[in-house]
Parts: C-alpha cells; sequence; structure tokens
C-alpha cells in the first residue's frame, strides 16, 4: 500500500543545494548538509507498508518520526526519494489529484485532535466528510455510525468542553472513521492521555481495526504503545532507521547496542513467546514401548518424567520415573499403562507472560504444541528465564 525508498528530508535550505550537499555517503552528508546550513533531519529512510498493517514509527523526540509521517502525504515535501501509495508515484502527482489522494485515501489524525469548540460532537466526527462536500443527511448518518463505535453515541448532542480528554480523543478518532480512508496517518494520538485512557484507546484502535482492516502508520515514541499495536515497527534514530522488524524480532535480535539499550525496559513476557524458547525435548516415548526401555532412557538424561508420544506425534500424556517404576513391579507391558496428565501445553504464540509461573511446577517440562497436540518441542524454565533476563545496559559514547 505504502513504499518508501531513501526518502530524504533536508530543512533549512533550497531543495538544489540539499541535493548537491547530499551526494557523499554517511557522516559526510549530515556534515555538508549542516556546513550548508541546512538540518538533515531524514535520511535515506526506506520501507513499505501492507495493505490493512498497523505500522509503527518509534524513536526519540528528533529523530524524525513526524517528517517521515508528514512526507507520507506530502504536508512535507521530500527532498529526495520516491513513495509509491497504492501504486501511484506520490511525487509526481499534480495539486488537484495530490487533493483528491488526501481527501479520500489518506486521513491525518494528530495528537491534538483539532475539534472545533462550537460544534457539536457529531458535527465534529463528521467534519471529514464536510471537507469532501458529502451530503448531510449521508454525513450525519456516517458520524453517527462512527460515534457508536467509539462509544459515544450518547454524546453526540454535546459540545467538545463537556468532555474528558479521553473522550475527545475518541471523537478524533471517530472523525477519522467516519472517513473511508485506507490510510490512517497517526502523530502520536495517545500521547497526552493518562495511562490507563491510553491503553483503553490502544484497545480500541486494536478492536476497531480487526473489524475493518484500514492501513495505518502510527508514530509513538513509547515503546509499549508500539508493542502493543504495531505488526511491524521502525526504530529510527537520528533521522536514520536503526531496526525495522516485529516486536518480537526486534525483541529476540536486536540490530545493534542502540537498540539493545532502547527496548532494555519493555516487558519482555509479554512480547517474547513460547516459539521463542522452544527447545527439542531431550528424550520422548513412544506409544507400545515398555516401561523398563523408556525408565533407561530417562535415567541416561536424570530426568524424572517424559512426553508419551502416539505414532503422529501428538502428545498422549507423562510417564514419570514413579509411575514407570510402579509398573515395572506390577508387571505393566507398555508405557501406556503409567501414563499421567502433569504437565502444561501451551502453542508456540502463546507470551511468555501467559505460562511462566507454571514452569518448573510439574516434572517434564512446558510442552510446546501445534493445534493438533503434535509435540513442537518443550519451553524448559532456564530457558524461559534466560529469554526474560534484560540484558545489561551498553553504554553509549
Ligand atoms: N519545519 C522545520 N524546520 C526546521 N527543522 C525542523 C522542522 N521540522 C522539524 N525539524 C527538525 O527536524 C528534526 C526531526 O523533527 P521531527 O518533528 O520529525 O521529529 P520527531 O521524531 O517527530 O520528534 P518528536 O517526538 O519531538 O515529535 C528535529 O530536530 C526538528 O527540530
Ligand atoms: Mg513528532
Amino acid at each position: 500500500m505504502i513504499e518508501a525508498r531513501g526518502l530524504t528530508k533536508v530543512y533549512g535550505m533550497p531543495r538544489d543545494g540539499a541535493v548537491s550537499a547530499l551526494r557523499g555517503a554517511g557522516e559526510r552528508r549530515r556534515n555538508a548538509v549542516r556546513e550548508a546550513g541546512g538540518f538533515l533531519a531524514v535520511d535515506d529512510v526506506g520501507f513499505s507498508v501492507s495493505a490493512g498493517e498497523i505500522f509503527v514509527i518509534m524513536g526519540l523526540s528528533g529523530s524524525g518520526k513526524s517528517t517521515v509521517l508528514r512526507m507520507l502525504n506530502r504536508l512535507v515535501e521530500p527532498t529526495m526519494g520516491s513513495l509509491l501509495v497504492d501504486g501511484a508515484d506520490l511525487a509526481a502527482l499534480p495539486q488537484d489529484e495530490l487533493r483528491q489522494l488526501r481527501n479520500r485515501k489518506i486521513n491525518m489524525v494528530f495528537q491534538h485532535f483539532a475539534l472545533l469548540p462550537h460544534r457539536r460532537v457529531r458535527e465534529n466526527a463528521a467534519y471529514g466528510l464536510k471537507v469532501r462536500q458529502a451530503p448531510a443527511k449521508q454525513r450525519m448518518e456516517r458520524a453517527d455510525w462512527a460515534l457508536r463505535r467509539v462509544g459515544l453515541e450518547q454524546w453526540a448532542d454535546s459540545y467538545p468542553h463537556e468532555l474528558s480528554g479521553g473522550m475527545k480523543q475518541r471523537v478524533g478518532l471517530a472523525r477519522a472513521l467516519a472517513t473511508d480512508a485506507e490510510i490512517l496517518l497517526m502523530d502520536e494520538p495517545f500521547s497526552a492521555l493518562d495511562p490507563l485512557i491510553r491503553r483503553d484507546m490502544q484497545e480500541l484502535l486494536l478492536q476497531l481495526q480487526s473489524e475493518d482492516r484500514r492501513t495505518i502508520v502510527f508514530v509513538t515514541h513509547d515503546l509499549n504503545e508500539a508493542m502493543r499495536i504495531g505488526e511491524r515497527i521502525m526504530v529510527m534514530r537520528d533521522g536514520r532507521v536503526a531496526q525495522c522488524a516485529t516486536a518480537n524480532e526486534i525483541i529476540s535480535a536486536p540490530a545493534d547496542d542502540y537498540v539493545t539499550e532502547f527496548v532494555a525496559d519493555v516487558d519482555r513476557s509479554r512480547v517474547l513467546t513460547a516459539g521463542n524458547v522452544l527447545r527439542p525435548p531431550l528424550v520422548t516415548a513412544r506409544c507400545g514401548e515398555s516401561p523398563v526401555e523408556v525408565l533407561k532412557r530417562l535415567e541416561n538424561v536424570e530426568m524424572n518424567g517424559i512426553f508419551v508420544l502416539d505414532e503422529t506425534g501428538r502428545v498422549v500424556g507423562v510417564a514419570t520415573d514413579k509411575a514407570l517404576a510402579g509398573a515395572l513391579r506390577d508387571g505393566g507391558t507398555t508405557v501406556e499403562s503409567c501414563l499421567g496428565g502433569d504437565y502444561h501445553a501451551v502453542p508456540a504464540d502463546a507470551p511468555i507472560v501467559e505460562f511462566c509461573d507454571l514452569a518448573g511446577r510439574h516434572t517434564v517440562p512446558i510442552a510446546v504444541v501445534d493445534a493438533d497436540r503434535r509435540l513442537l518441542g518443550v519451553a524448559p524454565r532456564a530457558a524461559i528465564l534466560a529469554a526474560l533476563a534484560v540484558p545489561k545496559k551498553v553504554r553509549h559514547a
């Protein structure tokens, strides 16, 4: 849906001068721009966003997030680079088509929604449609529909000053929803809200997004917010891309020391999953095997229990060393006679927070299984603890 290549923005100097200053590479570019009196705010940024995706741009203040976002609808003109939106080359669009695109396809949501104080909530929600000159009746119906979706239908006739900050923000969201823009550009839309309301808004956004998927580019400097809502996250540093990946990839394989330090405070147990701590089981048993064979196998690895699998690899239960020894005494012939259910199974995408308390409770590690309950591997307690341990902070010069 959106494809950006080599996006670059120099502030404070004419474009031609900027382009010639940008001829160098790396730090040389930045210095040349500075010496020429400009400021390199965004430097060679490329990414693509698929239809229906929530793509998050994250970084410290001044890293260039808003500049990138504004280049996506040419509120800021890129100094260099190319930008395709739904196949159309944005730079080549004449003014009237650009206006069309901004009116119909792309909607921008700001941190302060700039509600019109003397208009009722309904008219505020309909504002984006008014700009597009939709008929009045249709506008109001659409606004009511959007207000219902954000849970504000009973406030439609109120004025903005009668609403709390969170409610105002929801009106802003309703305004964006009321339009049928396929692309929503959101610049820190929740950062003025207090933490609880902010979480509600994140939930609401995710819920709305699951109902009708739009393409959302979302700017935030809050890492936990980025990890909660972003399918992919682009971490920016000084106008460049430090890493662009899923939350899970960023946490489990940070691109460099900067990203490592940046993500050190995130709640890893909510982002990392069973799949991240999956190991092949040291031993397993098959249905039909004799207790004596299985007990020997356990002895060799000094474990107290073993997963018993059927011929398709499905977990049928756990045999403990005790139960196996008992079966030996009582003359049991197969491992099935000593099966128990003392284990916990999770899917590979289960966040660690959902099962870490249970690690070490059973004689066997947590089982990681597929939808048919086939054993994919185990999540040993030590692997879970190692994954959750925050890497030592790296010092930055
Ligand atoms: N119109 C402008 N003229 C000159 N410099 C600008 C302009 N807009 C932004 N900048 C500079 O470009 C850099 C990137 O700004 P930008 O607003 O994109 O950052 P940001 O990541 O959105 O920061 P924040 O989190 O504070 O909103 C900053 O150093 C800023 O001072
Ligand atoms: Mg900004």
